[in-house]
């Protein structure tokens, strides 16, 4: 499988592939490539999949966009639409989402590490929850007693499950910067609960990402819960809200489940399901669900559309499509050989019939997009469009080599509307000062 097709992602009667009702081929012409697309529609689908099924299925609850997918002012105004709050890992996270007209109550900052004077930030902002690693207990009270603030928090937890797409392994510790191991937390919750300036609600956990089992999640809430019962037990600590963190995986290429969106609101019911047994089983309240959802929510969602450069064949060996992007725009195969997906978006119902790999424009042999992939016979100038790009590329976009990131362009009804402008070579050399 070429593409997880829908309705607002299809090759139209022109041939051409089409998003968001948009021709690819009249957005390249617009706007030019490399270009970040986004299909409003199918995002605002998953936001109100995710709201709408824990409503449904557990009741109170919330669940949070991960901003680190993708963060940008416009994105705030399709998740507050469907009343999502948002996640946020760092001061700029935050920055945006107050600018794209957040409520800070609805914001929970994150972060292992975070600083003095984001932390400041964030409560001088009025940011609703922090998720806090044991080591920032004492950190963030003095803080909050210095600005006479009390504040919410969140003691992340490692439940020892740690998923990777098909895989997950439970281990008693998690080796890991994140979170107090599930077994060292009681001591931590009862350190915190002596704290003046803050206000423990209960716990996070976040165990993976990109993943397509239940399984791991179902086994780290009963971890979780059986925490929260021994809690109550030596501490009376009531646990008022759990969160769960985001992970749920997306199609990206052959091979990986191509979820629906049913597929998605059955994992909300079947999470709902399992915190809801857990509940009757230890007879505890009935805690505040929490969701994270990043990846699932914007990475079908986008698609990033490059003009071919040169061919090169290595006889015997490989053929090279060059794109006029690379690394820079999408570092995940770089990063961690990434699986993508794509074809030519301007003759996208010819049958793909070579084998090829993806090359970037950096300077860097590693640069590839993908490897090994079935396109049509590629040529200068074609268009090729890659699949699932809308979770952690733009977010993750670098300068290397000075090259620009992209503009992202949202579309919806073959209306196509820029929400982030291209970069300018002036925008890159905007902070250099002369010597
Ligand atoms: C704490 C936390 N929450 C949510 C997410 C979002 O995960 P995903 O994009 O896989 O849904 C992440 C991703 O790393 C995370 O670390």
């Amino acid at each position: 499988m070429q593409m997880n097709y829908r309705e607002t992602l299809k090759v139209n009667n022109s041939g051409n592939l089409e998003i968001g009702g948009a021709d690819c081929t009249n957005l390249v012409k617009q706007y030019g490539t490399p270009l970040y697309v986004l299909d409003e529609k199918h995002i605002s689908d998953m936001c109100a999949v995710y709201a709408n099924s824990l409503k449904e299925y557990y009741g109170s609850g919330k669940a949070l966009y991960a901003s680190k997918a993708l963060c940008c002012k416009a994105i705030y105004s399709i998740v507050r639409k469907y009343g999502l709050g948002a996640d946020v890992v760092s001061g700029g996270e935050l920055f945006t989402a107050l600018a794209g007209k957040m409520d800070a109550k609805d914001i929970y900052f994150h972060g292992n590490n975070k600083t003095e004077q984001e932390i400041i930030y964030a409560l001088e902002s009025g940011v609703g929850t922090i998720v806090l690693n044991g080591e920032e207990v004492d950190f963030l009270n003095d803080i909050c007693g210095r600005l006479g603030k009390k504040c919410d928090v969140l003691l992340r937890v490692n439940p020892g499950v740690e998923a990777h797409t098909h895989h997950y392994i439970q281990t008693a510790k998690t080796d890991s910067k994140f979170g107090v191991s599930v077994s060292d937390a009681a001591d931590i919750v009862s350190d915190i609960m002596q704290k003046e300036n803050l206000n423990l609600k209960g716990f996070h956990c976040h165990i993976g990402s990109q993943i397509f089992e239940i399984k791991p999640f179902l086994v780290a809430i009963d971890i979780l819960f059986k925490f929260i019962d021994e809690v109550k037990r030596s501490l009376g600590f009531i646990t008022k809200e759990l969160n769960l963190g985001g992970g749920y995986g997306i199609w990206y290429a052959e091979g990986d489940k191509a979820a629906s969106l049913d597929d998605y609101k059955d994992f909300v019911k079947q999470i709902s399901d399992c915190v809801k047994q857990n509940i009757e089983k230890y007879n505890v309240e009935k805690p505040y669900l929490v969701l994270e959802p990043g990846r699932s929510i914007i990475g079908e969602g986008g698609i990033t559309l490059y003009t071919v450069g040169g061919v090169k064949d290595i006889k015997g060996i490989k053929k090279y499509v060059s794109i006029d992007g690379g690394m820079t725009d999408n570092p995940r195969y770089i990063l961690y050989q990434a699986k993508y997906s794509a074809l030519l978006a301007n003759r996208a119902d010819e049958m793909p019939s070579e084998t090829v790999s993806i090359a970037g424009k950096c300077c860097e042999s590693g640069d590839l997009i993908a490897e090994n992939i079935k396109l049509p016979p590629a040529k200068r100038g074609d268009i090729l469009a890659v699949f699932s790009t809308g979770a952690y590329n733009y977010s993750m976009a670098s300068n290397y080599n000075r090259n620009a990131v992209p503009p992202v362009v949202l579309c919806k009804d073959g209306n196509s509307r820029l929400i982030v402008k291209p970069q300018s070579y002036k925008d890159m050399a905007r902070n250099d000062l002369d010597y």
